[in-house]
């Protein structure tokens, strides 16, 4: 697993994984540009609560990694990042770490950040009652405030002997999710979440969802790279929900539940669109690989330029708050 999650870093630095015919969907709309702003830029207040913590900025650090050795440095970068910055991070998937104690080191993150919002992260399709003593052991291990589910069975159906039988996981979900004792949110990888699955979590005691949509990192193409050097199934590789769509559906059919906008989110005017079209945070992976690879301040800089120009999109649309800026909304282009 360990050699698997090497090559996933790898493909993804340098691989065409983007999705080639589809795209997130928020090119469609625009911010509504006000001249007449009444706000002061070095007053705008992007600060929220989510999952129980106040975040300086509605933005989380995507899920990426843990396990191999160049885990260890990418999440404490990140983590060091959220820490300055007072945004919150998801790990990578924990499930190296049931049966292999020395993978912890790679998640271990607290002593940099301390008082983050972090979240641990398992697959759905590994999630079963019997699982849940050693996720709260993994939990624990790693001082996480909440747990993220991800979703993924076009992933795994690329994937050299993934976890192809998803029978069953909606009932698992609910069980674990009631019983728990963590928040737990569930996420795509980037295939989205949209209205058909939201309808199946009307009676899940979630604590959020992050739709994880179509735009971004195609993780069947990364699956494909991966696993055959090249792509075999574009067309799998450009399946998956638009964020901007898979956004709006959750929303709609899931209107008390937290939302993150996430999957192809890259600047901080794909992240004010997405938070003026109803999601709480957003979130960014991919383009923080890179960065948390170089260092720490690299992977900083990086999110305080996002943050920034997200801060300037709500002044030049007239919004001293995020609450201010839902009431804004978008127009269609
Ligand atoms: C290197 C890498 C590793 C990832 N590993 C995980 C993972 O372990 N668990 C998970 O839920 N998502 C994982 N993801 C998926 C991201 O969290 C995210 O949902 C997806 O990449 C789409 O967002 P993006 O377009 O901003 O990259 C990974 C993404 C990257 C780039």
């Amino acid at each position: 697993m360990e050699t698997r999650k090497r090559r996933h870093i790898d493909v993804c630095l340098d691989g065409d994984v983007e999705y080639h015919g589809v795209t997130t969907g928020f090119e469609r709309y625009r911010l509504p540009y006000n001249a007449l702003t009444q706000t002061s830029l070095g007053r705008i207040d992007l600060s929220c609560e989510f999952l129980g913590k106040t975040l300086a900025a509605p933005v989380l650090i995507g899920a990426m990694t843990g396990g191999a050795e160049l885990s260890g440095t990418i999440n404490r970068n990140l983590a060091t990042a959220a820490h300055r910055l007072g945004v919150g991070m998801m790990l990578g998937s924990q499930r190296i770490m049931f049966d292999n104690d020395a993978a912890a080191d790679s998640f271990a993150v607290r002593d940099v950040a301390p008082d983050a919002l972090l979240i641990g992260n398992v697959g759905l399709a590994q999630l079963t009652a019997d699982v849940v003593p050693a996720l709260h052991r993994v939990l624990d291990r790693v001082g996480a405030d909440a747990l993220a589910v991800h979703t993924n069975p076009l992933q795994e159906a690329m994937q050299h002997e993934g976890d192809t039988d998803f029978s069953g996981s909606l009932a698992r979900l609910r069980e674990v999710t009631g019983s728990l004792g963590y928040p737990v949110l569930l996420k795509e990888v980037g295939h989205g979440i949209g209205a058909a699955a939201a309808a199946e979590l009307v009676d899940c005691r979630l604590a959020a969802v992050d739709v994880a949509g179509a735009g971004g990192t195609s993780w069947a193409r990364v699956e494909q790279l991966v696993r055959y050097g090249e792509i075999r199934h574009p067309a799998l590789g450009d399946w998956g929900i638009p964020t901007a769509r898979a956004l709006l559906e959750v929303r709609r059919t899931l209107p008390d539940v937290p939302v993150v906008a996430s999957g192809g989110i890259r600047t901080g005017m794909d992240a004010a669109k997405a938070l003026a079209m109803g999601a709480d945070v957003v979130a960014v992976a991919r383009p923080l690989l890179k960065p948390a690879i170089d260092s720490a301040d690299a992977a900083t800089d990086w999110l305080r330029r996002f943050i920034d120009e997200l801060r300037i999109c709500l002044h030049g649309c007239g919004a001293a708050t995020l609450t201010s800026l839902r009431r804004r909304g978008v127009e269609e282009v």
